[in-house]
């Protein structure tokens, strides 16, 4: 037991001394993290507490609660949610835990006036505050009013809703200023979810996040479906902010424009997808017509559990071109997935080494990744 935690501590050193060491590096020194890095639950336990738990983490689309009442939950490290558009139309983010027992209050998602918890039905308003507590509320030492499900710090930026549950981290809009400049033309708020999904992946969640992030790897593994739309031989890394890093995945000229575009894009901007993450774990492309993203949650540190999505420009999309966006992208995803569980196995093994990265254009987002992690976890 002893040498078990002895050897456990030397993993958590020899990674967050990796971490350090790439502190200020540039890109032309860009190497990859050791194994360990990808494999260790005990990483896996900080990264839960110092990113999942203290940093803005994305949970879904503002437009899944676009009417008062409407809800649904969720679940993020082991914390129950109800993600809930409240009686003065704010996005609210409420413990789904009932302040009787204990029990998950409601599942799934819907359109309500009040919670009611099925073991002993206590309800609560929409807002989270207790309005019945049957034969209980006659009780002198239990003040009713006092008594609410919390919740936790909610920002909505470009459509998407992002919480963070120890309601210590910084707001995020102005982390994300360089970036919203960026992509503001492309009004993704805007755009409608047509398409979601969610499943459990075996690969490391840094893993994937690197994945969708660099270019390396589009003439490759995607080379019958995105390298004839982006082909890595265009893909333009831009400097990374505080909250946010990404790259420009170019069109070769001669593609035609696929969908509805907003006519405040400018010519550059029909002719790329900008490629952002916004850290820990949302990850997304934006096209004219379509934003496609995921949202990642760790499982253990070999699965990840991948929520995706697409939203587009124009909600009256015909149903073949809604399809044929759909198909691209979880045909590309496919691809990753396989790809990425074949990087797992080699990651555990006895005999991985490190390696040098490409530059920056190719693979610089894994770099700036690599940076955001030492930031938040040393
Ligand atoms: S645990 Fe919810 S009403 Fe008892
Ligand atoms: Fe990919």
């Amino acid at each position: 037991m002893m040498l078990q935690c002895f050897s456990e501590l030397q993993t958590m050193h020899a990674i967050t001394d990796s971490l350090r060491k790439i502190i200020g590096l540039g890109y032309d020194k860009a190497w990859s993290m050791p194994s360990e890095f990808y494999t260790s639950s005990e990483f896996l336990a900080l990264e839960k507490e110092r990113l999942f738990r203290s940093q803005w983490v994305c949970v879904g689309r503002s437009h899944q609660v676009s009417q008062v009442g409407d809800y649904f939950t969720t679940e993020l490290v082991g914390e129950p949610l109800i993600v809930v558009r409240t009686n003065d139309n704010q996005v609210k983010i409420l413990s789904n835990v009932c302040r009787h027992r204990g029990s998950v209050v409601v599942k799934g998602s819907g359109n309500t006036t009040s919670f009611v918890c099925p073991y002993h039905a206590w309800s609560y308003h929409v807002d989270g505050r207790l309005r019945r507590a049957p034969l209980i509320e006659a009780r002198a030492d239990f003040d009713l009013a006092r008594c609410r499900l919390p919740d936790f710090a909610c920002e909505i930026w470009g459509g998407f809703i992002y919480v963070n549950l120890d309601n210590t981290a910084l707001p995020l809009t102005p982390q994300l200023t360089g970036l919203s400049d960026l992509i503001k033309h492309y009004h993704m708020d805007n755009m409608v979810e047509l398409h979601s999904e969610e499943s459990i992946w075996e690969t490391n969640w840094k893993c994937l996040t690197e994945n969708f992030m660099e270019g390396y790897h589009l003439s490759t593994i995607h080379n019958k479906t995105l390298h004839q739309i982006t082909p890595t031989r265009l893909c333009q890394h831009f400097p990374p902010g505080e909250g946010y890093f990404g790259y420009f995945a170019n069109f070769p000229e001669k593609l035609e424009q696929r969908g509805l575009y907003h006519p405040d894009l400018t010519h550059a901007e029909r002719q790329r997808s900008v490629m952002f993450a916004v850290p820990p774990s949302h990850v997304a492309s934006v096209t004219g017509h379509i934003v496609t993203y995921l949202y990642l949650q760790p499982d253990t540190a070999d699965t990840v559990k991948v929520k995706r999505g697409i939203a587009f420009s124009d909600s009256d999309i015909l149903e073949c071109d809604r399809q044929a966006a759909i198909d691209l992208f979880e045909r590309t995803m496919a691809e990753d997935q396989t790809q990425l569980a074949r990087l797992q196995i080699g990651l555990k093994s006895s005999s991985v080494e490190t390696g040098p990265l490409a530059p920056a254009d190719y693979e610089g987002n894994v770099w700036d990744f690599y940076h955001y992690l030492a930031r938040k976890l040393l």
